[in-house]
Parts: C-alpha cells; sequence; structure tokens
C-alpha cells in the first residue's frame, strides 16, 4: 500500500476520487501542462483520463501522492511503472501554478524518491523531462537525479534522469507515518 508522508510543510496522501476536481483545475492551466501531452481540451476524455488513473491498481507502494499544505491540495507526484506498462518505474511532479517557486515540489519529491530506493529496493527511478521544462530539469538536479540519454516522449526526444540508491543526497524532515 502507499505510504502517507509528512514533510516540513506538506502532507502526501494517496491521491483519491475527492481530488478528482482539484486535478483537472490544475490540468487546465495551459502553462500547467505545458510539456505533457495529454487529453487536456477534451473535457470528458480529460476527466475519464484522470479518474481511471485515479482507479488503476498499481505495484505495491506506487501510484500518485497528493500533496497538500494546511490550506489544501497544492498538486501530486507520481511514482508509478513508466506509462504505466514499465519496466522502468518513473517519479513526476505537477503543481498548482501558484505554488511553484516555493520549494514544494522538491520537498515532496524527496521522501516518494527515498521510499522507492529504500523501502521498496528498486534498482532505479527514472524521470523523462523536456529539456526546454528548466523548473523540472531543476528539480530532478535538485533530488541528485541524473541526465542518462534521450527517449521518445510524444513524437520528440526528451532527456531521462535517473535516480539510483546512495545517489541522490540524503531526504530530511521527512517521515513515513503509516501505511494506508
Ligand atoms: C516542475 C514543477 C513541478 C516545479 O515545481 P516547484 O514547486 O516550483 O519546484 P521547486 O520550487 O522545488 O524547484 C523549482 C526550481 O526550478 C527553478 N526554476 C523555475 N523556473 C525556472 C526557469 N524557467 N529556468 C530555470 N530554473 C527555473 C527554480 O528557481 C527552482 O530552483 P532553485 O530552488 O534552485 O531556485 C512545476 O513547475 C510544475 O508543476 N510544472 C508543470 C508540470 C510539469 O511540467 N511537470 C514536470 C513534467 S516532466
Amino acid at each position: 500500500m502507499q505510504p502517507v508522508f509528512r514533510t516540513a510543510r506538506l502532507t502526501l496522501a494517496p491521491r483519491r476520487m475527492a481530488d478528482l476536481a482539484a486535478c483537472l483545475a490544475m490540468d487546465r492551466d495551459p502553462e500547467v501542462t505545458r510539456f505533457v501531452t495529454g487529453p487536456w481540451a477534451d473535457p470528458v476524455a480529460h476527466r475519464a483520463f484522470v479518474a481511471a488513473r485515479i482507479r488503476h491498481r498499481y505495484p505495491p507502494g506506487m501510484g500518485y501522492w497528493s500533496v497538500c499544505t494546511p490550506a489544501g491540495f497544492v498538486g501530486w507526484i507520481l511514482l508509478t511503472p513508466d506509462d504505466l506498462a514499465g519496466p522502468e518505474v518513473e517519479i513526476g511532479w505537477r503543481f498548482l501554478r501558484a505554488a511553484w517557486g516555493q520549494g514544494f515540489a522538491t520537498e515532496a519529491a524527496r521522501p516518494v524518491l527515498d521510499h522507492a530506493l529504500g523501502t521498496l529496493g528498486l534498482a532505479e527511478v527514472v524521470a523523462d523531462i523536456d529539456p526546454a521544462n528548466m523548473a523540472s530539469v531543476r528539480v530532478a538536479a535538485k533530488l541528485g537525479l541524473r541526465a542518462g540519454g534521450s527517449v521518445p516522449y510524444a513524437g520528440r526526444m526528451v532527456t531521462r534522469y535517473v535516480a539510483r540508491p546512495g545517489g541522490a543526497p540524503a531526504g530530511a524532515g521527512h517521515a513515513a507515518v503509516h501505511r494506508s
């Protein structure tokens, strides 16, 4: 099951249907989905896509975490088989534009990455990032991911960043508080 994580400022809990509206609203900001291909412009397909991702049965300990401050939802972190198929396991991040630039993505991704490489014992976690997506590239760098090769994504080439056990700086200020 997916653990709940608490950091200094954030709570990460498994994403639920109750988070659907907040996730849809976030994706409707074209700046948020600028580098991510998806059915964002078709409300019916968009809702179906996100709902299916919430319902999907992920491998143990994986899935999406909704990230909240005490004021509410600010974004999500994912840890899933790449494109749901694998074999690579992907980490990803998406936050409300209003929440950008405060270190939230890095703070939230750290316990998920530690969980992946520690508790789950994964040999490797990847993040495929458009080289023009400077904020995401910076998050990957702050987490200690290293640029590998290029991989195809939605008809273009993106950079594959890789994290391996021991390769990332030690996380701090968080703990898994329970398993749900
Ligand atoms: C990527 C994203 C999650 C980052 O969220 P965030 O909470 O702002 O991230 P952080 O604050 O932890 O770190 C962002 C870093 O990028 C830097 N940054 C932001 N915009 C930048 C830009 N245009 N050029 C260079 N660096 C930039 C910030 O200064 C910060 O680095 P710093 O701590 O060294 O100053 C957020 O921008 C987002 O949701 N983008 C849309 C969704 C997306 O593209 N997801 C990734 C798909 S691969």
